[in-house]
């Protein structure tokens, strides 16, 4: 390893002196990823971020020469450097009680580069952290493995999951502090598992390291061999990050009209998502008057077309009223527009929002007087409850919702973080008081709030899980059910082995039994979906042609097939209620996988892939699924 990077550096310096054009070039077209590093100097983080820093030898010479002698002077860490110091700007920074912007460090591998954004990690801090949230992709949760799960590692993973980060890698640290023991590992997962269940992420790595010896961090660790998911750096290089662009729903706020001379009108701005071509019809919010996109001008160019975060200039072939603050989108696919909206908000303002209060809401180049209408909680950033409220100081988070002077055009952030974030401006100092993020819509009409509200029906679907005995299906679908009950979701299970156990206890395995068995489940689930009840269903339901009827029966516009896909080696593997055992001595026939098919489905709603993945995870897709399917949002 150590070889291939100093044959790296030289060949990166060789590129440098040869065509620094050519390698800048390279540089910018390397995959990124922007990671918020979350955690306190205790944890660790300032070794960790140096070690990251030192080892991609992104350090200059003389720096890492003064940090030597420091290191040396202080004597911290016994003759070795001290990584930490490398991040010491903050610290001295802490000391004076300067207020403390977010800190951003780079450093980049052959293929990808870094961008660190590094928050103090206080809760004093937490709208530099969520500041920082914004502009990431993944969040690095440090906890010390001599301490575990504290109430800071709630408040940053809450955070980070507000702001709208997906992807998260818990890194415990300090684990030579603890004999490398993997039972803590495995002690301090499960602890973090038993919470994050409760936040909208889509993916969590555990990683044990020790920052401090920079095992597990850069290079393996044989202190840790059980851990069989190789080091830190290897995992953030190797991860595929789902790039936020939103290139589906095209959006144009426009900044600027140009008008150089009577012959050229062009609108100027940035592509906040999705593609637009020369041709293309398109729609003018708010007036929703329609036109067709005659060029799009680029700095030294006129494509024929541009997407998401691209500046450029439209022109449009005919004359409407496009003015600073208008948006362009297309006619099947605009943005909500209304004069209410629900959202999350973190306050910034040592003076606290008060209920009443009145703010300008800026929102791409929207700048619209807002009144803040209610709190309805906010959250004990510490242990993930929600506190009734009727006001919010610095640093809290809350839900509120905000009633504006006139329509705002938006889009919610779950779709479109661009579009579904604000920040709300004190009109007396024009200070940011507080940055939001919409949650969904809710247009009122005047003096109807409420009924409008109570009349929203939601939908009431059957989930269908199908996939092998032993995928996982049953253990899903009850983490969803509890999810979704404390959400405050009428919904039941419906499972196989109960149904079996009573109104199908006449039926075995055959396949004409088995049809019988999903035709009764559907005629099920349909009456309970009819009287409201949302319906989890897990059923192996292996033959396509069963699960076509349950569809038909239910409908197929309230009918969802979540294929829970774990090979059969897993299941074997797993074989939670011994059957497979049982088929293995030659005990029983007609097993699912074995001696009977399984017809996977070909096109399902969703595909889970259960044998790489823990059940929580597992279960969160379902619920993310469920909540866009239905508008149930997840808490
Ligand atoms: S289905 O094939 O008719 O959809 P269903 O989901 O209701 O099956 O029931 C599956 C459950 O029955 C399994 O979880 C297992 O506990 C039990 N079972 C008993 N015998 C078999 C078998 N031969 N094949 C599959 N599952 C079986």
């Amino acid at each position: 390893m150590n070889t291939n990077k100093s044959q790296y550096i030289v060949r990166e310096q060789e590129l440098i002196n040869e065509n620094l054009a050519g390698y800048l070039k390279r540089h910018e077209q390397k995959e990124r990823l922007r990671l918020l590093v979350a955690g306190s100097v205790d944890d660790g983080k300032s070794t960790l971020i140096g070690r990251l820093l030192y080892d991609s030898h992104l350090i200059y010479k003389d720096h890492l020469d003064s940090i030597y002698k420091d290191s040396k002077q202080y004597n911290t860490t016994q003759n070795e450097i001290d990584l930490s110091l490398l991040t010491d700007g903050l610290k001295a920074e802490r000391e004076q009680g300067i207020t403390i912007d977010v800190a951003y460090r780079y450093f980049s591998t052959e293929n990808k580069s870094f961008i660190i954004c590094d928050a103090p990690g206080h809760e004093q801090y937490t709208r530099n952290m969520a500041t920082g949230a914004s502009h990431c992709e993944m969040a690095l949760i440090l906890i010390d493995a001599q301490n575990g799960v504290k109430p800071q590692t709630r408040r940053h993973s809450l955070i980070a999951s507000i702001m709208g980060i997906r992807n998260i890698v818990v890194v415990i640290n300090k684990m030579d502090t603890v004999d490398y023991k993997r039972s803590v590992f495995e002690s301090i997962k499960n602890d973090y598992l038993s919470f994050s269940n409760k936040l909208n992420i889509d993916s969590i790595h555990f990683i044990p390291i020790s920052a401090l010896t920079g095992e597990n961090v850069v290079e393996g660790s044989s202190n840790m061999d059980w851990f069989l998911g190789g080091p830190l750096l290897n995992y953030l290089e190797s991860v595929h990050i789902q790039n936020d662009f939103n290139l589906i729903d095209f959006r144009f706020p426009v900044q600027y009209v140009l008008r150089p001379n009577s012959s050229f009108r062009g609108y100027a701005g940035t592509i906040a998502s999705g593609i637009v071509r020369v041709g293309d019809e398109i729609v003018v919010m708010p007036s929703q008057q329609r036109t067709r996109v005659w060029s799009i001008e680029c700095f030294d160019n006129s494509p024929g077309e541009a997407f998401a975060s691209q500046p450029v200039v439209i022109t449009t072939e005919d004359e409407v009223d496009i003015s600073r603050g208008s948006l362009l989108c297309k006619p099947n696919n605009i943005p909500s527009f209304g004069n209410s909206i629900e959202a999350m908000i973190v306050w910034m303002d040592s003076n606290p929002l008060e209920i009443g209060s009145e703010y300008l809401l800026k929102s791409n180049t929207q700048l619209i007087p807002a009144r803040v209408k209610s709190v309805r909680y906010k959250y004990d950033v510490n242990q993930l409850s929600r506190l009734d409220a009727s006001g919010l100081c610095i640093n809290d988070i809350g839900r509120v919702e905000i009633v504006l002077q006139r329509p705002l055009i938006f889009d919610t952030f779950r779709r479109n973080s661009l579009m579904g974030s604000f920040i709300l401006i004190d009109r007396n100092s024009n200070a940011t008081s507080g940055g939001g993020v919409i949650l969904d819509q809710v247009v009122r009409r005047e003096a109807d709030d409420e009924s409008a509200l109570q009349k929203e029906e939601k939908r009431c679907p059957t989930i269908w899980l199908t996939g092998l005995s032993g995928s996982g299906k049953t253990t899903i679908g009850q983490i969803v059910v509890s999810r979704l009950k404390e959400m405050g979701v009428n919904v039941t299970l419906l499972d196989g082995d109960s149904l079996r156990e009573g109104l199908n206890s006449n039926l075995g395995f055959s396949p004409e039994d088995r049809r019988e068995n999903i035709r009764r489940a559907a005629e099920v689930a349909k009456l309970m979906n009819g009287a409201g009840l949302m319906v989890i269903a897990s059923f192996i339901s292996p033959y396509r042609s069963d699960r076509e009827m349950a569809s038909e029966i239910i409908g197929m516009d309230n009918f969802y097939d979540v294929y829970v896909d774990a090979d059969v080696e897993t299941c074997i593997k797993r074989d939670t209620k011994g059957l497979y055992a049982k088929f293995a001595r030659g005990e029983m026939s007609g097993l699912t996988g074995m001696d009977a098919p399984y017809e996977a489905p070909e096109n399902p709603s969703i595909r889970i892939e259960s044998g790489n993945e823990s059940p929580v995870q597992s279960a969160e897709k379902v619920l993310k699924f469920i909540s866009e399917i239905t508008g149930y949002e997840l808490s």
